[in-house]
């Protein structure tokens, strides 16, 4: 009976998971679908604690005060740091997250070898008849090691702790690395009594880990960690077919292919392959700095008055967020603007570029939690069409999404990305501090061009101004 009831759960957290990944691709939908696969995973864990019995010798799992001193912890501390992070510390908290996943994965595949090793000693079995077990152990512990150290380094760069470090031959090392644990996993699939591979694996596997994070730029970690995402998954779906567990399975597998679809359409948003991000040293800590003249010409400044005049005269304006506006933690303050423009009879918009920000949907969580309704925001396509029907564009610290370099320049390494046309428009005002370049690191010909002009200054403080002038006139 508790067996057919804990199948039951299985069965109802599959689909809550599948329903709530479906759920995460809207924002309208995304925060219910996120709360209905947590339910969902709620049942799983509930589940498993009291109706799971062993095969063997049909007892409950016990253990109860370990488990629930660990999901007590675990819970606590994994609150904690949801309550506390910030928007744009978002990716390396996911970072952290995922490394602890794969580290999971690892330990129940060192855990379930020495289970195995003790009943071949034993003679409960033989090592043949369990070499399909160790093959998924080895391929777990593999996987597994490769994300936690993987992520470890990544959630370093995001927060500056760890730099870019990178050596000559460091490709062909890694691989060679990469090619003797997979070959000493091998050979313990082929004598599963030779136990001292699974740590000589083990540890080639963390150091690939960090040895192939090492040299990818800082910017580059969104895209690696959602690779590491995909591994993770597949790595606990290697838990799921140990345990012979159908919902670790399903949860995996999905995870293992969001993961892989999500890195596959960031780089296509960025237009470059996924060999490019992971050995192209794109980004990271370049520092092209543009003066505010430059070969491309002299740059235009609006004062706070004549850029609230022009968007108060307007009949259409069109704001583009970009990072700047996360790192401000301006979304309310723009909120409160485009509500005071729409008194004065403006029609407010925004255009959301697919990678614009740090994170995927990063601009849509950003404005949303400022409660900017779902149908103000305008997808690339869209927002391409309309803007030659806007007054103006305000840019809110955003600049490789604008960037036409992107259209008309064959040499520029964001060649092919595509863009948000804000050029189309009548009158472009660009926000930003000063003339830095964005995460790309290259100079941006749309700030000196005729029709556009600049408004330095921190994308809070200037919104806040804003509103006080826009209000005044
Ligand atoms: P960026 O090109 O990075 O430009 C952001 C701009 O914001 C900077 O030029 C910066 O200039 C300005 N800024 C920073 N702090 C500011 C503040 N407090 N107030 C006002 N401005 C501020 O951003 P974007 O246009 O959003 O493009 C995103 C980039 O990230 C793309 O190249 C994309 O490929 C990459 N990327 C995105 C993702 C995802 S999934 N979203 C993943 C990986 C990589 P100042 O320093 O002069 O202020």
């Amino acid at each position: 009976m508790g067996f057919n009831i804990l199948t039951l759960c299985y069965l109802i957290a599959s689909v809550t998971f599948i329903l709530g990944l479906k759920m995460l691709s809207n924002p309208a939908t995304a925060r219910r679908g996120n709360l209905l696969a947590a339910f969902g995973m709620g049942i799983a864990i509930l589940g498993t604690i009291f109706l799971y019995t062993s095969h063997d010798t049909g007892e409950h799992l016990g253990n109860y005060p370990w488990i629930f001193g660990g999901l007590l912890i675990g819970g606590i501390i994994g609150t904690l740091a949801a309550k506390k992070v910030k928007m744009t510390a978002m990716p390396e908290m996911v970072s952290m997250f995922n490394g602890m996943g794969g580290a999971c994965a690892a330990l129940i595949s060192v855990v379930e070898f020495g289970h195995l090793s003790k009943e071949i000693t034993d003679g409960v079995v033989t090592a043949a008849s369990v070499q399909p077990t160790v093959l998924i152990i080895v391929l777990g512990l593999i996987i597994g090691s490769v994300s936690f150290a993987g992520s470890m380094i990544a959630w370093g760069k995001l927060n500056g702790k760890v730099s870019d470090f990178s050596f000559t031959g460091q490709n062909i090392l890694n691989l060679v690395i990469l090619a003797v644990a997979l070959t000493a996993g091998a050979y313990l699939v082929y004598d599963p009594t030779q136990s001292v591979l699974l740590y000589v694996i083990l540890g080639l596997s963390l150091v690939y880990g960090i040895l192939f994070v090492m040299p990818i730029g800082g910017a580059d970690m969104p895209v690696v960690i959602s690779l590491l995402n995909s591994f993770t998954g597949v790595a606990a779906a290697c838990g799921g077919f140990l345990y012979d567990n159908k919902v670790m399975l399903t949860g995996g597998i999905l995870v293992g292919a969001a993961g892989t679809l999500l890195t596959i359409l960031m780089c296509k948003a960025m237009n470059r392959s996924l060999l490019n991000v992971l050995i192209g040293s794109f980004g990271g800590s370049k520092t092209a700095v543009a003066g505010a003249s430059s070969d491309m010409g002299q740059i235009k400044e609006i004062s706070l008055s004549d850029a609230a005049m022009v968007m108060s005269y307007a009949n259409k304006v069109m704001i583009v967020p970009g990072y700047g506006l996360a790192v401000a933690q301006a979304q309310h303050v723009c909120h409160e603007l485009e509500k005071i423009l729409e008194e004065k009879g403006v029609e407010v918009k925004y255009a959301i570029h697919p990678v614009a920000g740090r994170m995927p949907g990063h601009m849509n969580v950003l404005l949303a939690e400022a409660d900017v309704p779902y149908e103000k925001l305008l997808e690339m396509e869209d927002a391409n069409d309309e803007f030659k029907t806007c007054d103006v564009v305000l840019i809110l610290g955003a600049n490789d999404v604008v960037n036409p370099a992107a259209k008309n320049d064959p040499a520029s390494p964001i060649y092919g990305m595509p863009i948000l046309e804000v050029e189309l428009a009548k009158t472009v005002i660009v926000n930003k501090r000063s003339m830095k370049p964005g995460y790309a690191g290259i100079e941006n010909a749309l700030f000196f061009q005729p029709k556009t002009s600049m408004l330095f200054g921190d994308a809070k403080k200037v919104l806040q101004d804003l509103c006080a002038e826009v209000k005044a006139i």
